[in-house]
C-alpha cells in the first residue's frame, strides 16, 4: 500500500490549498477528488471553481455588461442599436474561465509535487483511505496525516427534486442554454439572489420565494433594507414569509404552490431554481470504524484547530462548523497544513469577510447591529452613503452605503457593513483594520485616496464620532 505524509480528500479550496501548502513545507502529499467535469473528465477545484464562485462571477459579469448596455449606457451618451445576447457564447466564456482555473490547479500540483488521484475517498481505520476510481476499481493508500475537505452539496426539497432540466440547483442555473421567460427561485439567500440577478438582467421575470419574514436576516438590518430597496427597483419580485409547498411539472413548465398567509396560491415558471442552503458532503466518506464523528447536521466534529479528535485526522471547509465560504475553507486548509508540519497555523473566525455578489454588492465583517444589541455590547455607529461620494456619482453607482460599528467605550471596530458598487473589494480594508484590533478612529485617521469609493469607509468611520465632512452629523 502506498504511504504518504498527507492524504487530502477533496480538491476544493480547502483541500487543494492545504495540499499545496503541505507540499511547500516538504510533505509528500496526495489529493483525492471525485469531481467530473461536463466532458466526464476529472477536474480539480471542487464546487468553487467548477460550479460555484468562479462560474457564477463570470455570468454575473456578462449579465452586468448586458444590463449596462441596455439600461445605463444611454446616460453616458452611448447608444447601441438593438443589443442582443448570445447565451451560448456567454456560457462558453464561463466554461473557458473555469477550465483555465481548474487547469491552473493541475499545474500548481505539478510544480509543487502534489499527486492528484481521481476517485472517491473514504476514510477507514488507522489513517487508511480507500479510493473508488471512476471505473469502480478500489485501492487503498495510507497517510501519516489526513485532511477531510469534502465540501457541501445543495439541500434538496422533498417536493422539488433537482432534475437540472426544469428544477435547477446552482449547477443547473449556471448552464441554461436560453433565458427563461419566467424564473422562480425558492430561497432568497446568497445563491438565489446572485443567480436570480444574473437571469433578471438578461431578461427573465424573476420571482424569489423566501420562507422567513425578514430579508437577509444574517445581514445588518440597515444594509439589508438598502439592498432590498435596490433589488425591488431592479424588478426582482421577492416574496418574504412565503412557504413553498408543492411542485407540479407539466408541459415543460413548473407549477409552484405557495402560501404567503393568504391561502394557497400557484404560479407557473419555465425554470425553478431551488437554493435553500447547502449541507456538508460527508455521506459515505467515513467507515464506521474511522473514529471521526459527525454532528446533527452531518458535519465532521472538529475543535478550534480543525482536529477531529482522531490522531492525525483533520477536517476543513464547508464540511465542518462555521461559514460555508471558499476563503474560510482555504484559510483552514493552510492552517492545518502548517500545524501538521509543526508550525503554528491559525484562523481568526471573527474576521472572515462575507460578500454577496449582487448588484449592488453586499459585504461585511464582524457583528451586525442587531447581534450587538442581542449580546448587550455597547456600540456607536457611523454610516455614509455612496450618493455623496464623487467617484460613485461619476461612475453612476450611487446606490448603497458603508456602516461602521465601534465599541461605545473603547472605539474598537466591532463590525463594518457595506452595500454598493465594488464593496467586495472595499471590505478588505475593514478586515485588515479589525485583524489588527483597529478602532474607528484608526480608520478615520488613515488617508484615503480621492476620488475613490474608499472615501465612504473613511467618512463612515468619521461619522462614528459625528465628524463626517460631507454630510450632516
Ligand atoms: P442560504 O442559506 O444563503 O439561503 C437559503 C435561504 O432559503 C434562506 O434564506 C432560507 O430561509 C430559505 N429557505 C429555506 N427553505 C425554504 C423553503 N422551503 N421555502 C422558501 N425559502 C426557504 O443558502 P444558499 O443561497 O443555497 O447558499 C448556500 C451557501 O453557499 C450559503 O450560505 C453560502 O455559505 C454559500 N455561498 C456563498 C456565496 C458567496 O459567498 N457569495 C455564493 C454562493 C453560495
Amino acid at each position: 500500500m502506498d504511504q504518504f505524509d498527507l492524504i487530502v480528500i477533496g480538491a476544493g479550496p480547502g483541500g487543494y490549498v492545504a495540499a499545496i501548502r503541505a507540499a511547500q513545507l516538504g510533505l509528500k502529499t496526495v489529493c483525492v477528488d471525485a469531481f467530473l467535469d461536463k466532458d466526464g473528465k476529472p477536474a480539480l477545484g471542487g464546487t468553487c471553481l467548477n460550479i460555484g464562485c468562479i462560474p457564477s462571477k463570470a455570468l454575473l459579469d456578462s449579465s452586468k455588461q448586458f444590463h449596462n448596455l441596455t439600461h445605463t449606457f444611454a446616460d453616458h451618451g452611448i447608444s447601441a442599436l438593438q443589443p442582443t445576447i448570445d447565451i451560448k457564447t456567454m456560457i462558453g466564456r464561463k466554461d473557458k474561465i473555469v477550465k483555465q482555473f481548474t487547469g491552473g490547479i493541475s499545474s500548481l500540483f505539478k510544480t509543487n509535487k502534489v499527486t492528484p488521484l481521481a476517485g472517491f475517498g473514504r476514510l477507514l481505520a488507522d489513517r487508511t483511505v480507500q479510493i473508488t476510481a471512476h471505473d469502480g476499481s478500489k485501492s487503498c493508500i495510507s497517510g501519516t496525516s489526513i485532511i477531510l475537505a469534502t465540501g457541501s452539496v445543495p439541500i434538496e426539497l422533498p417536493f422539488a427534486k433537482f432534475d437540472n432540466r426544469l428544477i435547477l440547483d446552482n449547477q443547473g442555473a449556471l448552464d441554461l442554454t436560453e433565458v427563461p421567460k419566467r424564473l422562480g427561485v425558492i430561497g432568497a439567500g446568497v445563491i438565489g439572489l446572485e443567480l436570480g440577478s444574473v437571469w433578471k438582467r438578461l431578461g427573465s421575470e424573476v420571482t424569489i420565494f423566501e420562507a422567513l419574514p425578514e430579508f437577509l436576516g444574517a445581514v445588518d438590518a440597515d444594509i439589508a433594507k438598502a439592498a432590498q430597496r435596490e433589488f425591488k427597483k431592479q424588478g426582482l419580485d421577492i416574496r418574504l414569509g412565503t412557504r413553498c409547498t408543492a411542485v407540479e411539472l407539466k408541459d415543460n413548465q413548473v407549477q409552484l404552490s405557495f402560501d404567503s398567509g393568504k391561502g394557497l396560491q400557484t404560479m407557473v415558471f419555465d425554470k425553478l431554481l431551488v437554493s435553500v442552503g447547502r449541507r456538508a458532503a460527508t455521506a459515505g466518506c467515513l467507515a464506521p470504524d474511522s473514529g471521526v464523528r459527525t454532528d446533527e447536521r452531518g458535519r465532521y466534529i472538529v475543535d478550534e484547530h480543525n482536529w477531529t479528535g482522531v490522531e492525525g485526522v483533520w477536517a476543513v471547509g464547508d464540511c465542518v462548523r462555521g461559514a460555508m465560504l471558499a476563503h474560510k475553507a482555504s484559510e483552514e486548509g493552510i492552517a492545518v497544513a502548517e500545524i501538521i508540519a509543526g508550525k503554528p497555523g491559525h484562523v481568526n473566525h471573527d474576521t472572515i469577510p462575507w460578500v454577496i455578489y449582487t448588484e449592488p454588492e453586499i459585504s461585511w465583517v464582524g457583528k451586525s447591529e442587531q447581534q450587538l444589541k442581542a449580546e448587550g455590547i455597547p456600540y456607536r455607529t457611523g454610516s455614509f452613503p455612496f450618493a455623496a461620494i464623487g467617484r460613485a456619482v461619476a461612475m453612476n453607482e450611487t446606490a448603497g452605503m458603508v456602516k461602521v460599528i465601534a465599541h461605545a467605550q473603547t472605539d474598537r471596530l466591532l463590525g463594518v457593513h457595506m452595500v454598493g458598487a465594488c464593496v467586495s473589494e472595499l471590505i478588505a480594508e475593514a478586515v485588515v483594520a479589525m485583524e489588527f484590533h483597529g478602532s474607528a478612529e484608526d480608520l478615520a485617521r488613515i488617508c484615503h485616496a480621492h476620488p475613490t469609493l474608499s472615501e465612504a469607509v473613511h467618512e463612515a468611520a468619521l461619522a462614528v464620532d459625528k465628524r463626517a465632512i460631507h454630510k450632516a452629523n
